[in-house]
């Protein structure tokens, strides 16, 4: 039997990650959810590749097909669906409202983006895709990087916020008692999917206890 379109099936995330630093935190993000078995529809933007460089050593390929390839054997998941996308390719399906999605992370998010989308302007596809998710009413989560924030910093996000989009910059909580920087990501990427309602991994909450 021929499969529905991905139109029919459950809808995608889209994943957008810009040139902030934490990039492990996008890395992830896409291995938790690619092992929840969700579709993902990932972009990188040009800031991103170099930041990913600068923090890890390694270049991920720009070629989609290549992209998913690197990005299968690096987190070695072979569940879920993932797509990924040229940062230029304003063409893409995502780069429309028509096609449904479940909503958009950029995570992290660099103040350039932040700026960019604030102003309405959609230079590439991950601006696009947040301008389209905002025009839509659908989620947008945005994770801001930078430190500290300026006074154009904290306005863009105000407009973003009042706009609709859900600022959640990667704070860490040490109630958790951590005890590796791993546990300090998971906290982070799980309660950045909080804002979609998706459960990316089990999390010590606070008064779990109390139940016992
Ligand atoms: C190693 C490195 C780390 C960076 N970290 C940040 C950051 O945390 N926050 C930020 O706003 N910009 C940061 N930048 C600057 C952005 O990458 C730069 O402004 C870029 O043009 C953003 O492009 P994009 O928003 O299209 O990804 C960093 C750049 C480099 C090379």
């Amino acid at each position: 039997m021929t499969p529905p379109p991905e139109s029919h099936r459950d809808p995608p995330y889209v994943l957008a990650v810009t040139g902030a630093s934490a990039q492990p935190l996008a890395e992830r993000s896409l291995q938790l959810l690619l092992r929840n078995g969700r579709q993902v529809h990932l972009i990188l933007s040009r800031g991103a590749h170099e930041v990913w460089t600068a923090e890890t050593g390694v270049s991920i390929p720009v070629d989609p097909e290549q992209q998913q390839r690197f990005w299968r054997e690096r987190l070695a998941v072979d569940t879920g669906a993932l797509t990924c996308h040229r940062w230029n390719n304003q063409a893409a399906s995502i780069a429309s409202g028509s096609v449904r999605t479940r909503g958009m992370v950029i995570v992290p998010c660099s103040m350039g983006t932040v700026g960019r989308i604030a102003a309405g302007v959609a230079t590439d596809l991950v601006e696009r895709c947040a301008d389209v998710h905002l025009k839509e009413g659908r989620p947008l989560v945005i994770a801001p990087r930078e430190m500290p924030w300026n006074l154009i910093h904290l306005r863009n996000l105000t407009t973003l916020a009042e706009a609709g989009a859900r600022i959640a910059p990667p704070i860490p909580a040490w109630y958790t008692q951590p005890k590796s920087l791993d546990d300090m990501v998971d906290f982070l990427v799980v309660r950045l999917f909080d804002g979609l309602n998706e459960d990316l991994a089990p999390l010590q909450r606070w008064g779990d206890s109390d139940a016992r």
